[in-house]
C-alpha cells in the first residue's frame, strides 16, 4: 500500500512525500478528492512514471512530483515558466521546446505532464506531473543537472515561482515566456507545410503563419527546422 506522508506546507501549497509508487499523477488523478488543492505528492521512486502520448517515464532517483489544481490555471505556460525561473536561481540556462519539456545544453532536461479531471463537463481537477532528470540518460538523450541539489529545496523553488505566476496576469508574463521559448521565429514544418512560429496563446497553443494564413495549433506534431 502507498504510505503517503504528509511532509509541510510550502506557501499555500501541501507537500506529501511517497517512498515508492506507480506514478504520482496516476495516484492524483484517482484520488483528487481526498487532498486538497494545492496538494503536492513528491515520490522518491516511480514504479510506473508515465509521459506524454503513452509514453513510459523511466527516472531512477530524478525529480518526480505532481501538482493538484482544482481550480484552472494556464498551466502549460505557467509550469515550464516555474521550473526554468528556479533553476536559473541554481546557475542552469534552459529553455522551453514547445509545448512543455524543458532543455539544457539542447537536451531534455525535464517533462511536464498535464492531465484534468472532468465530471461532465464540470472541471474537478487538474494534476500538472514533473519529472526533472538528476542523472544523464544516454539511452533517450537526456540530460540530467548533476548537481547535488535537495528535491524540497527544488520543489520550493517551483512552487515559490508557481504562486507568484497564478497571481499575475497572462499578459505580464508572455513575453518573458516567449524568451525562454526555443521556437520562437523558428521555421517548422506542420502537416508537410512550411510555417513560421509567431507566438503562443493564452491556452498555450502554437500560433504559426505562411502567406498571410495564421493557424493555431495544439498538438505538438510539428518538426522545427533549426
Ligand atoms: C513527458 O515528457 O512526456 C512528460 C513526463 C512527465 C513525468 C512526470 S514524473 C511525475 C509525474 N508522474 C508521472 O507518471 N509522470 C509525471
Amino acid at each position: 500500500m502507498d504510505d503517503i506522508k504528509y511532509l509541510k506546507d510550502i506557501e499555500s501549497f501541501h507537500l506529501y512525500y511517497v517512498e515508492s509508487i506507480g506514478s504520482t499523477n496516476t495516484f492524483l488523478k484517482e484520488n483528487f478528492s481526498k487532498y486538497p488543492n494545492n496538494s503536492i505528492l513528491l515520490a522518491k521512486e516511480q514504479t510506473n512514471g508515465r509521459g506524454r502520448y503513452t509514453r513510459i517515464w523511466k527516472s531512477d532517483e530524478d525529480y518526480t512530483f505532481s501538482i493538484l489544481f482544482k481550480d484552472l490555471h494556464h498551466n502549460e505556460i505557467i509550469a515550464p515558466m516555474s521550473i526554468v525561473r528556479a533553476l536559473k536561481e541554481y546557475g542552469f540556462d534552459t529553455k522551453i521546446k514547445w509545448p512543455n519539456d524543458i532543455y539544457l545544453n539542447n537536451k531534455k532536461l525535464s517533462g511536464i505532464l498535464i492531465e484534468s479531471v472532468y465530471g461532465g463537463i464540470s472541471h474537478l481537477a487538474t494534476i500538472v506531473g514533473i519529472g526533472i532528470n538528476k542523472t544523464d540518460k544516454e539511452e533517450v538523450l537526456g540530460i540530467g543537472l548533476n548537481k547535488d541539489i535537495d528535491s524540497i529545496d527544488l520543489i520550493s523553488k517551483i512552487i515559490h515561482e508557481y504562486n507568484l505566476l497564478i497571481n499575475e496576469d497572462f499578459n505580464n508574463y508572455i513575453n518573458e515566456y516567449i524568451s525562454y521559448s526555443n521556437v520562437i521565429n523558428k521555421k517548422i514544418i506542420y502537416q508537410n507545410e512550411e510555417y513560421i512560429v509567431k507566438g503562443i496563446n493564452e491556452f498555450g497553443h502554437l500560433i504559426i503563419e505562411n502567406d498571410n494564413i495564421s493557424k493555431t495549433i495544439s498538438s505538438d506534431e510539428i518538426n522545427i527546422k533549426y
